[in-house]
Order: C-alpha cells, then sequence, then structure tokens
C-alpha cells in the first residue's frame, strides 16, 4: 500500500498583488483524495503567462489564499482515490491543477483524473510539464482555421512559446501564417526558424506591409494574444468577413472594436479558454489531437527550456521569467 505524505514543499501565494512578499515557499499539507482525485509526485511545472497573471489577481480564477501557485506539471501517479478508472499508480503523466485545488509548483499535488495525461514512453517527464496548456492551445487554436476552411493565420505575439508551435504546426496543415512581432530580434529569432512572414507591429510601413500582404494571401482568420493597441490595430485590418479569437491579454488592455466593422463589415472577435475547448470537443477528437501533439513534442509543439529552477527559489524564478519570455520556458524541478 502507497504512503500519502502528510505535506510537501509547495509554492504559495498569500496575496494576489504579484510582489515577492506574497510568493512563499513552505511546507503544505496534502489535500485528503476525493474517491476521482489521484496524487501526483511532481517532476516539473512550468510558468505561464496565465499564472503571472493569476498571481496578481487578474486571471479568470482565483483560488482561497493562502494558496498553491502553478497550474501545469508533470509526475508520477502515486496514490488514487477509490472511483478513479483512466490512470493508476505509476503512471507517468502530464497534468493541470484543478480551478479550486492544489497548484503544481509543488513536491505532490491532488487533481482530478481528468486533469491527467498518461505520457506515451518516449515522452520525457521534462517534456510533458509543458504538455497540457500550449501543445493544446495551438491545436485548438488552427484546427479553427482547418474546420472554418480559412486560408492561413495572423497571429499576434508569434515569437512564444506557442507561437512557434502555430507556425510549425500549421505548416504541417498546409496553411501559411503571418507573424506579427514587437521587436527587430524577434523578426530575425523567427526568420532563423525558417518562418516566411514576420512583421515587427512598431516598424513605419507595417500597416502598409501587413495590408498588403493579408490581402494577397486572402486570411480571414486572427489569433491575438496581446488584446490593447496591437490586438485593435490587427483586427481593423483585417478583411471584411474576417474573425478574430482572442486568447491572451499581454497588453493587460481592454480591446475595442467598432459596431460598423461587426456590422457592415461582417467581422467577428470571439474568445478561447483552453478549459472551455477541452470540455467542449468531442472526447475521440481529443483523443486523436492528444495522440499527435504528444508525438509530436519534440518537434512541431517543442518547447524550449531556458532555466530550470528549484522550489526554493520561487519569486526569483517567477520574476526570471517575467524578464525572459521569449528566450524560453522556466520550469521547476522540485
Ligand atoms: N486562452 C488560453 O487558453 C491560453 C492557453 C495557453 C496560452 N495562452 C496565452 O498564449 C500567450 C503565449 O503564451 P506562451 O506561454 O507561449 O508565452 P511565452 O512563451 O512566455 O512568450 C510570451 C511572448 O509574448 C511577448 N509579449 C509579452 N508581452 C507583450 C506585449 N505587451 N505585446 C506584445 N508581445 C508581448 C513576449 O515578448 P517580449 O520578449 O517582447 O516580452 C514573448 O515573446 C499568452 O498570452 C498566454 O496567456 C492562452
Amino acid at each position: 500500500m502507497t504512503t500519502i505524505p502528510e505535506t510537501g514543499k509547495a509554492i504559495e501565494l498569500i496575496n494576489y498583488d504579484g510582489i515577492e512578499t506574497s510568493i512563499r515557499v513552505g511546507q503544505r499539507k496534502i489535500s485528503p483524495l476525493k474517491e476521482s482525485d489521484v496524487l501526483v509526485k511532481i517532476a516539473a511545472s512550468s510558468i505561464n503567462p496565465s499564472d503571472l497573471m493569476f498571481i496578481r489577481g487578474l486571471y479568470g480564477i482565483k483560488k482561497k489564499i493562502p494558496c498553491g501557485g502553478g497550474f501545469e506539471g508533470s509526475g508520477t501517479i502515486v496514490a488514487v482515490g477509490s472511483a478513479v478508472t483512466k490512470v493508476k499508480v505509476g503512471d507517468r503523466v502530464a497534468c493541470s491543477a484543478h480551478y479550486m485545488g492544489d497548484g503544481s509548483w509543488a513536491e505532490y499535488m491532488v487533481t482530478p483524473e481528468y486533469n491527467c495525461i498518461p505520457l506515451i514512453d518516449k515522452v520525457t517527464l521534462e517534456q510533458g510539464a509543458t504538455f497540457f496548456v500550449n501543445p493544446l492551445t495551438a491545436c485548438g487554436l488552427t484546427n479553427i482555421a482547418i474546420k472554418e476552411k480559412r486560408n492561413g493565420i495572423v497571429q499576434t505575439a508569434a515569437a512564444s512559446a506557442l507561437g512557434k508551435m502555430i507556425q510549425r504546426y500549421a505548416k504541417r496543415k498546409g496553411l501559411p501564417v503571418i507573424n506579427i512581432v514587437r521587436k527587430d530580434e524577434q523578426v530575425d529569432l523567427l526568420k532563423s526558424l525558417g518562418s516566411e512572414h514576420v512583421l515587427n507591429s512598431t516598424s513605419p510601413d507595417f500597416e502598409k506591409t501587413f495590408t498588403r500582404l493579408v490581402k494577397k494571401l486572402e486570411i480571414t482568420y486572427a489569433i491575438d494574444a496581446v488584446a490593447g493597441k496591437t490586438g485593435e490595430d490587427v483586427y481593423n485590418m483585417m478583411p471584411t468577413n474576417s474573425k478574430m479569437v482572442v486568447y491572451g491579454a499581454l497588453s493587460e488592455e481592454p480591446i475595442g472594436v467598432t459596431a460598423g466593422s461587426l456590422i457592415f463589415q461582417r467581422k467577428k472577435v470571439e474568445g478561447f479558454w483552453l478549459s472551455y475547448w477541452i470540455a467542449d470537443t468531442p472526447p475521440d477528437e481529443f483523443t486523436a489531437i492528444v495522440q499527435d501533439a504528444q508525438e509530436n513534442l519534440s518537434t512541431d509543439f517543442k518547447s524550449e527550456i531556458n532555466k530550470r529552477f528549484s522550489l526554493d527559489d520561487g519569486f526569483k524564478a517567477i520574476d526570471f521569467y517575467k524578464n525572459n519570455m521569449t528566450s524560453g520556458k522556466v520550469l521547476f524541478v522540485p
């Protein structure tokens, strides 16, 4: 019989203001297992833009504080609740945190079994730590273009880990991508990785170049992770009948659209949240996507790992990630 530890080291949030003194590292009581829960011994957990918003109280959910931080990770299942059927003790899994439960920046995380995806043999636990959030979102956003028979994708924040995944996955699916970034070095980076269309939104000829290119490629689908002025500008420059899906708010600014664009240009704006997409995707389709994403996790859906930190580093690791986002993911390795 597996012995469940009583406590484990974890990074806890004690206030929603994102400052150093509100992030503490200590022993946290391991939550009791409900019948559909599993206990995961965490091998690695990642830091994402959603975490930066969560710790400042700006994300779509708020847990009761003190609460554990981190939404995704990977590890080995060490205990299961009485009604668990799809995973078992010893399984290596990619896992996400329950929206009201433990966080993944910890030695142990209790989460429902449906938040665990068993890893295939060729996927390492470290790769599994970045499997849940970005690869599945890249698939979800690209598959909208495929299902709606759009001719390609326009994307903002294209030098992000997710942006790079979309470029590679869309290329495999035969869709051109217009990549928008905000710095010249990001243009150089994406070009060196093989991207054909990369535009800097801060360059003086951006509007002219973008408008000409989007028209030439007949693209009517944009995905935006920035919101604010960047999102608005791209939306306004998209042709009639375009749809823009907003899936991030890196600028932390609101996004405005004119009534005229919705009425006379028949444009659409929608939101995308991975949690809703998983719930809305038919199980067979979801299983096929998960299989494909795992098979291609070291190619199309690869995340570069910039740096690994111990849990004791807490705020230091979060701050490092915040200042080096384009350079790759930051992992906590308990
Ligand atoms: N809705 C969902 O379900 C869902 C799921 C997954 C991810 N996401 C979103 O996807 C986006 C990318 O995530 P990721 O993990 O791939 O990010 P990441 O690898 O950490 O990269 C973030 C990128 O965004 C850029 N950036 C930051 N602030 C910006 C701003 N104000 N304007 C323009 N660019 C900015 C950074 O460039 P600099 O170096 O110039 O700062 C960096 O290249 C995030 O917005 C995240 O929240 C959403």
